[in-house]
């Protein structure tokens, strides 16, 4: 592994396999991680990287493009194909820059953004005071009914058309039920809103078609390309044609600058595998795994967010256990499985302690971790938090995840022998 770091740089390379080893004996569920392919891996590390490239195909501002032309068309083509979209641009760096092209491409500065609250779900970048696009936009929030802890869709469509937003986001951090896009899109069209969904957790549940699509009612969609969708760390943004000329002129040279080639190479290979019967059959036990965990905790006493999960991730509410978020995070890391706390809709507790905690299924089911396992993991998850202080029942418990996570390679034998 990583032949030329290790002699040019060894203090760097032993810390490149201290994370490798710590990805290998984890069991890791934070809920926006997975684990890259090996192709992808090969592609980020491409001679791509060397490559600046400002522009689109055909009309770049530097020369020798016509190669890093065709990796983005053919990019751009996979893309559509995959999601069933009418326009692509692949060229964000993340997530949160695929929100920002969108924003700069169609709001002005003091415009109105409706989006989820992040206390409730949501993400920062959609308007959180903590977040630059609040010193830009106004925000107005939505959030979820606190009986049900699902998207309130009637206060929604209120707000919608009291505050008369320009743009109304959904798609959330934290959120593991399905989201009616339908109705958001009809509600944004009623108030005249442009409807943007931030696909960012489920992309790859929605390429594999096992949770419904935004994309026949939303104006942009834009997401990370990493969590569910297991490619390279980056971003793309997908809209309606009627929209490709604003959104491309937005993105650059409206907010990006050059694009990175090499990260684009690997979300081309990226588009084609998602394709695939193997993708989707992964994707399908994502839900799965997701869905048995649900029940092997509430089996267990814990109460899960909303009653379940139709998606990648569960959100836990400690409170009935005598336990915060903070404490679990800290002692479930000590007994190798890796979660984050996570506030839960209506939480007393502060961001930094919470009452929660997010528990994503994407990368040990990836590692081929099935039922099952699950149940071990809902019985160490229990024993973590009946003792998370005694560090006796947190060392048995950490060889009992070790115990299990050995059966399931990161990567297969090999992968990194020179
Ligand atoms: C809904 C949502 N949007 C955007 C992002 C930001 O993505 P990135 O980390 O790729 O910038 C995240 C990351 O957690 C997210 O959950």
């Amino acid at each position: 592994m990583l032949k030329h770091t290790r002699v040019s740089d060894p203090e760097l390379y032993q810390l490149v396999e201290a994370e490798l080893t710590r990805q290998e004996r984890n069991i890791e569920m934070i809920a926006s991680e997975s684990t890259a392919p090996l192709d992808v891996m090969e592609l980020t590390g491409s001679v791509f990287t060397n490559k600046t490239l400002e522009g689109y195909p055909g009309g770049r501002y530097q020369a020798g493009s016509e190669i890093a032309d065709q990796v983005e068309r053919l990019a751009c083509e996979r893309a559509k194909a995959l999601f069933g979209a009418e326009h692509a641009n692949i060229q964000s760096y993340s997530g949160s820059t695929a929100n920002y092209t969108v924003f700069a491409s169609i709001l002005e500065v003091g415009d109105k953004i409706l989006s989820m609250d992040l206390d409730q779900g949501g993400h920062l970048t959609h308007g959180s005071p903590a977040n630059w696009t609040s010193k830009m936009y106004n925000h107005v929030f939505y959030g979820c009914n606190k009986e049900t802890e699902q998207i309130d869709y009637d206060a929604l469509e209120e707000t919608a058309h009291r505050e008369k937003p320009k743009l109304i986001i959904c798609g959330a951090s934290s959120y593991p039920r399905l989201i009616d896009y339908e109705r958001i899109g009809k509600i944004a069209a009623d108030v005249g809103a442009y409807s943007m969904c931030d696909m960012a957790h489920v992309a790859g549940l929605v390429a594999a078609k096992v949770i419904p699509s935004p994309f026949p009612y939303m104006d942009f969609v834009s997401s990370s390309t990493t969590k569910t969708f297991c490619s390279a760390r980056s971003g793309m943004v997908f809209c309606k044609e009627k929209y490709a000329k604003i959104l491309d002129r937005g993105t650059f040279p409206g907010c990006l600058g050059s694009i990175q080639l090499n990260t684009m190479a690997a979300k081309c290979w990226s588009f084609k595998y998602a394709a695939t019967q193997e993708f989707h059959d992964t994707m399908v036990q994502v839900v799965k795994n997701s869905q048995h965990l649900a029940k092997a905790l509430q089996e267990r006493g814990f109460r899960v967010v909303s009653g379940g999960s139709d998606n990648h991730l569960n959100v836990v509410d400690l409170r009935g256990k005598g336990v915060t978020g903070k404490q679990m995070q800290i002692a479930l890391d000590k007994a190798g499985i890796t979660v984050n706390k996570q506030m839960i809709p209506y939480d007393p507790q502060k961001p930094w302690i919470t009452s929660g905690m997010r528990i994503g299924t994407t990368s040990i089911t990836q590692r081929g971790l099935r039922e099952p396992e699950i149940d071990v993991i809902a019985d160490i998850i229990d024993k973590v938090t009946n003792a998370p202080e005694d560090e006796a029942n947190i060392a048995a418990c950490r060889k009992q995840a070790m115990d299990l996570i050995s059966g399931f390679p990161l990567y297969p034998a090999g992968s990194f022998d020179d």
